[in-house]
């Protein structure tokens, strides 16, 4: 029977009680977090999502709410009225903020009864976190998940009023729609009305928000959903957030320093971080030379250097065959790691970067007397003083080469620099490190699909002095796009787009796309172009990322209320699920059993 809650009235919540509450007649609600018997005096932790404050429950206070108070179990959800006392100060509690006080209770009411729950709802539990998920509304009371919703809550409010107070407009793009290409497989929706055509979940708002440029909107902004059929990762889902903007009449610094001062603003007024504006900005071109990513965390160094004017026709094979290939020969200068880099770690780190797919790692340990290394022995004793200069080697240091192609060197060293950073323990866990990388190329050459893809989409706009290359030397062509990198993350990308309908058609000829396929899948994009484009440029980040690391959280998951885990399904609703034959009837779909 559900009693009581009429006649009781929260006044406070748990977690805001202190001592200038002392002597208030208070009435909470919450959940029974721990209770203990001391003979004569029962204490019970209440929790709500402000926090926890200590009951205690005097036996001399009135038979019924003792004995009342005596059956109540973790999580049963009860109502009490008392007053607040500070506490002796030998019983205060210096680990929970309301330790100074605790509340005296005279009346008590049980709202609800649990059973005891699979897991411990308290912070850092290492619970299987599949059964996290299944129970996920135990999970989300836990106070480390009720913090990271709140802080996601905070974002968004955060980014909604500066974009208001910036004089963007929040409109919504609708969920059911053709297809919008950003380079993953769609999510297809079944038409009843419109038997065998399909509607896509979106990939992002893209072509909605330029369309909103062509209609007049100027600036706007959108807290969007966004689905895209892809392989899991820590930080990816299938469904998950953007932040989403788009501007009129803009060029790149625009939307950059836009975008400095609402990051600057969520940082401050989030976590009290204040972050240093201008971000430091580099080219995708020394972003790779430097750090062989286009996602660099700058947060330590182990910067690559380029060896491949000193390795071109040496001795050692593997090092010259790679160079005239049109590869190179980089290295990472692991600064006095020769003893804490034992052989044994050196060989593991040979199979480290093979998982990147180089062929092999070389190394040399540079001592007080001597080098050791499985490779000096090819070089002449010009090529290795060359080579250790080039490192800055020193006595204690250790260096690491890879041969190959560009993009495998890039990759293996790449991931090795933040491998070693991280067996070192090189990183700084407390430094917020931003920055832009800009001037990607516009394509790539995709082997598989034999044809160029764009590298951002193909709305993005070429550098106006590469047009001409267009023909000639699609590759070298630079893009208006940027990317926001936070401590090695992605945390979001967009670029100046095409405006112009001619250089759009060719754009997408370019890509492959015949006429009509062009027409048939963007036609409306290319008709709305006709009637008066601004020029226009935007970008979106992954609120789930940027909240991620605000919170100092392993994995997206931590920040959102129901993600699915590894093999895109849902463990709490068990999604997705089979649905009625008279449902695929009306869609006019058959299953095959095999396939
Ligand atoms: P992009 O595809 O780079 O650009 O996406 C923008 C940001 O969204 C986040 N993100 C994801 N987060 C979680 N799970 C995923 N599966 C996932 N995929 C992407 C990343 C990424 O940086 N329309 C363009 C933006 C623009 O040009 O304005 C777009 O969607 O943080
Ligand atoms: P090998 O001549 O294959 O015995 O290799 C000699 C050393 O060079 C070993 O330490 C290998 O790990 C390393 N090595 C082999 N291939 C490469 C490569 N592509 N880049 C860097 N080092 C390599």
């Amino acid at each position: 029977m559900q009693k009581g809650l009429a006649k009781m009235k929260r006044t406070n919540y748990c977690g805001e009680l202190s001592v200038s509450n002392v002597e208030n007649k208070v009435v909470l609600m919450g959940w029974a977090a721990k209770n203990r018997d001391l003979g004569g005096v029962l204490f019970i932790d209440l929790r709500d999502r402000t926090g926890v404050v200590q009951l205690v429950i005097n036996e001399q206070a009135g038979g019924e709410v003792f004995s009342l108070a005596e059956s109540v179990r973790s999580e049963y959800v009860i109502g009490v009225e008392g007053i607040v006392k500070k506490r002796d100060p030998e019983t205060v509690n210096k680990n929970i903020p309301t330790g100074e006080i605790e509340v005296i209770v005279s009346r008590l009411v049980i709202y609800s009864k649990s059973e005891t729950p699979p897991f411990y709802i308290e912070e850092d539990i290492d619970t299987n976190e599949q059964v996290r998920l299944k129970y996920r509304y135990l999970d989300l009371r836990r106070p480390d998940m009720q913090k990271n919703i709140i802080t996601r809550h905070k974002v968004c409010k955060i980014a909604r009023d500066y974009f208001d107070s910036n004089g963007f407009l929040e409109i919504e793009t609708p969920m059911l729609i053709k297809s919008t290409p950003e380079g993953a497989r769609d999510y297809l929706v079944p038409s009843r009305v419109h038997r065998g055509s399909f509607y896509a979940l979106p990939q992002s708002p893209q072509l909605y928000k330029q369309l909103l440029m062509v209609a007049g909107m100027d600036r706007y902004f959108q807290i969007a959903r966004c689905f895209r059929d892809e392989d899991l990762r820590a930080d990816r889902q299938p469904e998950f957030t953007q932040i989403d903007l788009e501007m009129s009449f803009v060029d790149i610094d625009d939307v950059i320093s836009v975008n400095e001062g609402m990051i600057a603003e969520v940082f401050e007024k989030t976590i009290g971080v204040k972050v240093k504006t201008p971000f430091l900005r580099l080219t995708y071109k020394e972003a790779m030379d430097r750090f062989g990513s286009d996602k660099p965390d700058t947060r330590f160094g182990l910067e690559l250097i380029n060896l491949s004017e000193i390795a071109a026709g040496c001795g050692f094979k593997v090092f010259a065959d790679a160079i005239a290939s049109g590869g190179s020969v980089r290295a990472i200068n692991a600064k006095g790691a020769a003893d804490r880099l034992s052989r044994r770690d050196l060989d593991s780190l040979v199979d480290f970067v093979k998982i990147y797919r180089a062929k092999g790692l070389a190394w040399i340990v540079v001592t007080q007397d001597e080098l050791k290394s499985p490779i000096t022995k090819f070089f002449t004793q010009e090529e290795i003083q060359a080579i250790l200069k080039k490192t800055d080697a020193a006595a204690g240091d250790v260096l690491l080469f890879v041969a190959d192609k560009d993009n495998i060197v890039f990759d293996a060293l790449g991931a090795l620099r933040i491998e070693i950073a991280k067996r070192l323990d090189l990183i700084d866990k407390s430094r917020y490190n931003f920055l832009w990388v800009t001037d990607f190329p516009l394509l790539e050459y995709d082997d598989e699909q034999k044809k160029y893809v764009a590298i951002h989409h193909p709305f993005t706009c070429p550098f106006d002095e590469d047009i001409d290359k267009l023909d000639t030397n699609p590759l070298s062509v630079r893009a208006k796009a940027y990317d926001i990198i936070l401590n090695g993350t992605e945390l979001g990308g967009g670029s100046i787009r095409i405006h112009d309908r001619e250089l759009q058609a060719k754009m997408l000829s370019l890509l492959g796309f015949s006429q009509e396929e062009a027409q048939e899948r963007f036609g409306f994009l290319l008709e709305a172009f006709k009637y008066g484009t601004p020029p226009h440029g935007g970008m979106a980040y992954g609120l789930d990322r940027l909240v991620m690391l605000l919170t100092g959280s392993e994995s997206i998951r931590d920040v959102m209320a129901f993600p699915k885990v590894q093999n895109a399904s849902e463990p709490m609703s068990n999604a997705p699920d089979t649905v009625d034959k008279k449902q695929l009837m009306e869609l006019g779909i058959k299953i095959r059993e095999t396939q």
